[in-house]
């Protein structure tokens, strides 16, 4: 009996959001676990740092600024990525951007900003990843999700987010349905509230107390908690798994 593999080990893999909080860890995590990692973010400051945190531990990497709402920005991205690093083999599609407005008050611009970021910047970034993934023989992409496509947050003001975060649930699954021909497996990691930038935004964070009251595990996830499932995801040893959503969520959704 051939035991799985949970290493990364000549892998090449793309994380986008990488400048910071989850993506950034990810990271990092990835490179620990063996993984040329290509840093993609449309912010350059906290790109260099992990690009360089990786180096120092002996790690490839490499640090592109791209933005996912543009096609022509990730083609360019994967391309680079590809030729600094090899051939594509994987990718963590993380960039996400979060606000609140009342529904009633939403304008179109807002609704529609957080709906290019986190649902159309998810499809984009796919696509650009996919067609590298299909020319070489297959691959595994897990999409940064949310306990928000699960729950509607109590006291959280946010529409766009939640019907985003539940198009990518769904989108990724039709996506897993659509490329298992190619050698492509297609899952979701859905975060509960994690410890980064983004949680402690002002329409988050004074919710903090109240919202992990509702965690049975009562806390809040740190960024390392969310390695472990992404590995899992990219690696070998979940060969058997294609449109799965992982929720990473300290319990929440389960009451
Ligand atoms: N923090 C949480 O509690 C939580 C919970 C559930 C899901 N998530 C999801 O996890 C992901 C990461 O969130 P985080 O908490 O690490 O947030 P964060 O704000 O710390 O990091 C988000 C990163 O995405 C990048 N980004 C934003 N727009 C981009 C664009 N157009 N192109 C490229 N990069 C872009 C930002 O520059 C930033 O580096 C998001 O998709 C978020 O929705 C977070």
């Amino acid at each position: 009996m051939k035991m799985p593999s949970f290493r990364l080990e000549g892998r090449v893999v793309i994380v986008t959001g990488a400048a910071s909080g989850i993506g950034a860890g990810l990271a990092r995590g990835l490179a620990h676990f063996g993984a040329a990692v290509g840093c993609v973010d449309v912010s350059a400051g906290g790109l260099a740092q992990a690009v360089a945190d990786i180096k120092d531990s002996g790690g490839r990497a490499v640090a592109i600024s791209a933005d996912v709402r543009e096609e022509g920005s990730l083609t360019a991205a994967v391309s680079r990525v590809e030729k600094e690093l090899g051939p594509l083999a994987g990718a963590v599609n993380c960039a996400g951007v979060h606000d609140s407005f009342a529904a009633e008050s939403m304008t179109l611009q807002q609704w529609q900003r957080v709906v290019d970021v986190n649902l159309s910047g998810i499809f984009l970034s796919c696509q650009a990843e996919g067609r590298a993934l299909i020319r070489n023989g297959g691959g595994s992409i897990v999409n940064v999700g949310s306990i928000s496509a699960h729950i509607a947050n109590r006291g959280l003001r946010q529409v766009h987010y939640n019907a985003a975060k539940a198009g990518v649930a769904h989108f990724s699954r039709s996506l897993a349905l659509e490329w298992a021909e190619h050698g492509i497996r297609v899952n979701v990691v859905s975060p509960g509230y994690t410890a980064t930038p983004m949680a402690k935004s002002p329409e988050v964070w004074p919710l903090v107390e109240h919202l992990v009251a509702d965690i049975p595990m009562a806390r809040m996830a740190e960024v390392e908690e969310l390695i472990g499932p992404a590995v899992f995801l990219l690696s070998d040893a979940s060969s058997y798994c294609t449109g799965v959503d992982l929720l990473v969520d300290g319990g929440a959704v389960c009451w």
